[in-house]
C-alpha cells in the first residue's frame, strides 16, 4: 500500500463539538483504480476533492455501492472497529449485484486498518461518539451509454460521528411508496435505494413524522425496514423482527441485537410481521416499544407510529423497562471496549511501530 502523508494534520480537538454526522473529514482517504480487468495498488493519499468528467458512468446510471461502520476509541487510546467482515462480505454481495468488481481483502479489509490506524487521532473517545467509516465504489468509465461500466473508483473516506439521533423518532408506516421489490436491489447498499427513498420520506416529514417504516411492494402488508435502520417491535415480552430477504438490507447491527437479546434471555422471533399485527397490539396496549438497528444509530426507540391517518403515540421506555435500551448498552458496552466481546466481534486497530 502506498502511503503520501498530509503535510500537516488539520485536526483540532473541536472537531469533536460538531454536531454535524459525517461533515468533517479526516485528513486522509484511500483510493483504488480498477481499469483493465484489476485493481491497481491502493494508495492512502490526503484527503480532498478528485477530478472527474460529468461522462462518469455513476453519475448517470448510479452504478454505485457503498458501506457504513465505525472506529470507537476507549480510555486507554485503544481503538475498535466492529465485525468488518461482514460489511467486507456485503459489499462484495453489492457490487456482484450492481455489476461491479469484487474487492479484495487486500484492499477492504487492509486499506481500513493503514487509513484508520494513520488517522487515529481522529476518533473520539467519548461514549456514543466514533468515527464513521464510509468504504465507496463508483462507476467512472467516460461513455454515456448504458451499460456496466468498465472503470471504477474504490474509495475509504473517514468523517466525525456525533451521539446520533439520540432522542426517539416517529415513523410512518409506508402505504403506497416502497423502497425495494422482489428481484430488485433492495438487499444491496446501492445509492439508488436511498435516492429513491428521499422523496416518499420528505412526504412523510410533511405529515410530521422523521421516518417511513418500509412495507412489501405488493401489499403493503409487512414491515420490512426504516431508513438507515432494521426495525424490531416488542410485542408483551417478545422482539420480533422480519427475516431477512432480497428485499431488505441485511444489517450487521440487527445481527449484533438479535445475538444479543436471544443470549441475554429475551424471547425473540424472527419472522414476516404484519401491519395489522402491529396496529391490533397498539389497541390493545401490548405493543411496547419499536425500535430501529443501525451502525449509525445504534438503536433509536420510536415514540410515534403512523398507521395511515392514525398516529399512534408510544410511551418512552426508559432503560430499566425498554428492551432496546438495554441492548443498545450491551452492544455499545461491546463496541467501546467496556465489556468482555465472548464474540470476537471487536477488532483492535494495531499501532504500526
Ligand atoms: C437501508 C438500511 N437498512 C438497514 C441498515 C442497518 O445496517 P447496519 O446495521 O449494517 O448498519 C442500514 C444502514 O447501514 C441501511 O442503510
Amino acid at each position: 500500500m502506498i502511503i503520501e502523508k498530509i503535510a500537516e494534520s488539520k485536526f483540532n480537538d473541536s472537531v469533536f463539538n460538531s454536531t454535524v454526522f459525517g461533515k468533517e473529514f479526516t485528513d486522509h482517504m484511500l483510493i483504488a483504480h480498477y481499469k483493465d480487468g484489476k485493481w491497481d495498488e491502493p494508495k492512502i493519499v490526503p484527503y480532498g476533492p478528485i477530478s472527474m468528467t460529468p461522462a462518469a458512468m455513476s453519475f448517470h446510471y448510479g452504478q454505485t455501492i457503498f458501506e457504513g461502520m465505525k472506529a470507537y476509541k476507549n480510555d486507554n487510546e485503544e481503538v475498535f472497529i466492529f465485525r468488518p467482515e461482514k460489511n467486507f462480505e456485503r459489499f462484495n454481495l453489492s457490487a456482484a449485484r450492481l455489476n461491479m468488481p469484487q474487492i479484495p481483502k487486500e484492499i477492504f479489509i487492509d486499506g481500513l486498518e493503514a487509513i484508520i490506524d494513520l488517522d487515529r487521532q481522529w476518533v473520539p473517545k467519548d461514549y456514543g461518539t466514533s468515527l464513521y467509516i464510509r468504504p465507496v465504489m463508483f462507476a467512472t468509465e467516460e461513455a454515456v451509454s448504458a451499460r456496466a461500466s468498465n472503470e471504477f473508483i474504490f474509495a475509504i473516506l473517514l468523517a466525525y460521528a456525533p451521539n446520533y439521533y439520540d432522542k426517539p423518532l416517529s415513523v410512518k408506516i409506508a402505504d403506497y411508496y416502497s423502497r425495494s421489490a422482489q428481484g430488485g436491489v433492495g438487499f444491496a447498499k446501492c445509492g439508488g435505494n436511498y435516492a429513491g427513498s428521499f422523496f416518499p420520506t420528505s412526504e412523510a416529514q410533511k405529515d410530521g413524522y422523521d421516518q417511513v417504516i418500509w412495507t412489501d411492494s405488493i401489499e403493503h402488508k409487512y414491515i420490512e425496514e426504516a431508513g438507515t435502520m432494521n426495525v424490531m417491535v416488542r410485542i408483551g415480552n417478545k422482539i420480533l423482527t422480519a427475516p431477512t430477504s432480497e428485499r431488505i438490507l441485511n444489517g450487521v447491527t440487527r445481527d449484533s441485537v438479535l445475538t444479543l437479546a436471544k443470549d441475554s434471555g429475551y424471547e425473540v422471533e424472527v419472522r414476516p410481521v404484519e401491519v395489522q399485527e402491529l396496529y391490533d397490539a397498539y389497541k390493545s396496549g401490548e405493543l411496547k416499544e419499536v425500535f430501529g438497528c443501525g451502525t449509525a444509530v445504534v438503536i433509536t426507540q420510536y415514540d410515534a407510529v403512523g398507521f395511515g391517518e392514525e398516529r399512534a403515540q408510544l410511551p418512552t421506555l426508559a432503560e430499566e423497562d425498554s428492551f432496546a435500551l438495554q441492548l443498545k448498552k450491551k452492544l455499545k458496552d461491546i463496541q467501546y471496549g467496556l465489556a468482555e466481546d465472548p464474540y470476537g466481534w471487536r477488532i483492535k486497530i494495531e499501532e504500526q511501530a
